[in-house]
């Protein structure tokens, strides 16, 4: 090639700045000669290389995101004092979306749940929520979460994805029956990230500025509108273009087309958690819409792609335990244990300073005593490392109930949640079946649950999995497990029928 299309009066600089000699060609004896050992800008260019990932995440690897802002339309200070959501604050923030079970490189258009995770850059620190584009999930123990994802992912013989140990997991669970019917219906193939709704899913916190307790749950509705892919649809997609849903939000924002989400919220009084129908801390469970409508809060834009996709979204690091004043966890057992697993998973998968990373940064001063380790950037100079101290470096100090906790009794157990009248794992899901899907999406969810069953299932999970299915909806049940008998159902390509 010729010298002429490279800018060279600008040369490129090692990384510590000096001039680069040369890009293209590594240093030799002579032309046809050995390369040499101390060419030391080849030698890092190599062992950067080497080194230039980290660890993908352990589920929801493949993902992207953008930046963007969320505005308080409404008036919700009478449920929580926390800054974004006080009348007309707008907040930064991030969103990445993600598949479930699928690497790095899978395609964005196979069945699986879609991740919906943000982070606001708050006045009082960064406040992060981690849900997905359904209102529940798979189980209601945190015990067996690292099962579930196993049983998704792949065979250890093979390596291979496969249905009967996705089914063998989820009929030996039937506390997954909610979240598998929304998976295996039109929500498994969203259209585009823009055309999902997303859900918080678990049960939060809120406390206003007298200290009354709410509980909450949090909806985003698209202003897209929800739109799904057929199977056949997701399966053209996933074989022309995996990166899909990646290249969509991409484009729509590249383009100035910027989507929005309305945020509602459920409010729960604190008191009526004890005798609701349902256990309200239970993610397997939906909060009946009559029973505590909707209330609307705000928007969220996303109006700006990132500049670098390692940098800003691989590096980005969210988790359900970073909270802000006004907001709080409840005792739903999941959401406890995610408090602890995603900072643990960042640290191993970035490392112990992935907050002092721009993305994670929070946007106000931090004066956190945890100090030092690989990437220390930010530090606090000569001021005192430890608590108490005459330095005059401040400390926090409070005493007492805390503003977001709950009551706790009882002797140390291991046991499923307190039942409340109306729990089951198969009362909600049905509801969803008869009651929400219209015909052609019950039509759909039995041909993508025969033809998922039909993907290699054998007994005697299939015989669970029918008896499954007769459980949430008699009707469908039979329908389905004709399909099966007859082998009339087409069977999932690869990744299809799979969470
Ligand atoms: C006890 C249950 C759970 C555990 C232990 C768990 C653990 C994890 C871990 C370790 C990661 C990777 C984090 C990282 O490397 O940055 C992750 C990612 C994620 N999880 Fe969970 N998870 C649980 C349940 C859930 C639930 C119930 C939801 C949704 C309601 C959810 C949504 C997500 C999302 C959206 C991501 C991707 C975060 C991102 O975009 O970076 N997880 N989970």
């Amino acid at each position: 090639m010729s010298d002429e299309i490279f800018d060279i009066k600008a040369p490129s600089t090692t990384t510590t700045g000096a001039p680069a000699v040369s890009d293209r060609n590594s240093l030799s004896i002579g032309a046809d000669g050995p390369v040499v050992l101390h060419d030391v800008h080849f030698l890092e260019q190599m062992a950067h290389f080497n080194r230039e990932k980290v660890i993908e995440r352990q589920p929801h690897a493949k993902g992207s995101g953008a930046f963007g802002v969320f505005e308080t339309t409404e008036d919700v200070s009478r449920y929580t004092k926390a800054a974004l959501f006080q009348p007309g604050a707008k907040t930064e923030m991030l969103a990445r979306f993600s598949t479930v079970a699928g690497e790095q490189g899978s395609p964005d258009t196979w069945r699986d749940v879609r991740g919906f995770s943000l982070k606001f850059y708050t006045s009082e620190g960064n406040y992060d929520l981690v849900g997905n584009n359904t209102p529940v999930f798979f189980v209601r123990d945190p015990m067996k979460f690292p099962h579930f994802i196993r049983s998704q992912k792949r065979l250890p013989d093979s390596g291979l994805r496969d249905n009967h140990m996705q089914w063998d997991f989820w009929t030996l669970n039937p506390e997954s029956a909610h979240q598998v019917t929304y998976l295996m219906g039109v929500r498994g193939l969203p259209k585009t990230w823009r055309n999902m709704n997303g859900y918080g899913s678990h049960t939060y916190m809120w406390v206003n500025a007298q200290g009354e307790r709410f509980w909450v749950k949090y909806h985003f509705h698209t202003r897209q509108g929800m739109q799904f892919f057929s199977n056949a649809e997701a399966s053209e997609k996933a074989g022309s273009d995996a990166d899909y849903h990646r290249r969509d939000l991409f484009e729509a924002i590249a383009r100035g087309d910027f989507p929005v989400w309305e945020m509602s919220v459920q409010v729960m009084p604190y008191d009526e958690a004890k005798t609701y129908r349902f256990n309200p801390f239970d993610l397997t469970k939906t909060w009946s819409h009559k029973d505590y409508p909707l209330i609307r809060v705000g928007t969220m834009t996303l109006n700006r792609n990132p500049e670098n996709f390692f940098a800003q979204i691989e590096q980005a690091a969210f988790s359900p335990g970073n909270t802000v004043p006004g907001i709080g966890l409840s005792p739903d057992k999941m959401l406890l244990g995610r408090a602890f697993a995603y900072n643990d998973a960042q640290r191993n998968r970035i490392g112990a300073n992935f907050h002092q990373i721009p993305v994670n940064q929070a946007k106000v001063p931090v004066n956190t005593y945890m100090m030092d380790g690989p990437m220390t950037y930010h530090h606090t100079g000569a001021a005192p490392v430890y608590v108490p101290n005459s330095g005059g470096r401040p400390w926090s100090d409070q005493e007492g109930p805390v503003d977001n906790g709950w009551e706790a009794d009882g002797a140390m157990v291991r046991s499923a949640y307190t039942l409340h009248p109306q729990d089951d794992d198969f009362g909600q899901p049905g509801t969803l079946v008869r009651e929400v899907l219209g015909d052609a999406e019950r039509a759909a969810l039995v041909e993508t649950v025969a033809g998922s069953l039909l993907g290699g299932v054998r007994e005697p999970v299939l015989g669970r999995a029918l008896a499954y299915w007769k459980s949430i909806d008699p009707e469908t049940g039979a329908r389905i497990e004709d399909k099966v008998r007859t082998g009339s159902a087409p069977k999932p390509a690869e990744g299809q029928g799979q969470a």
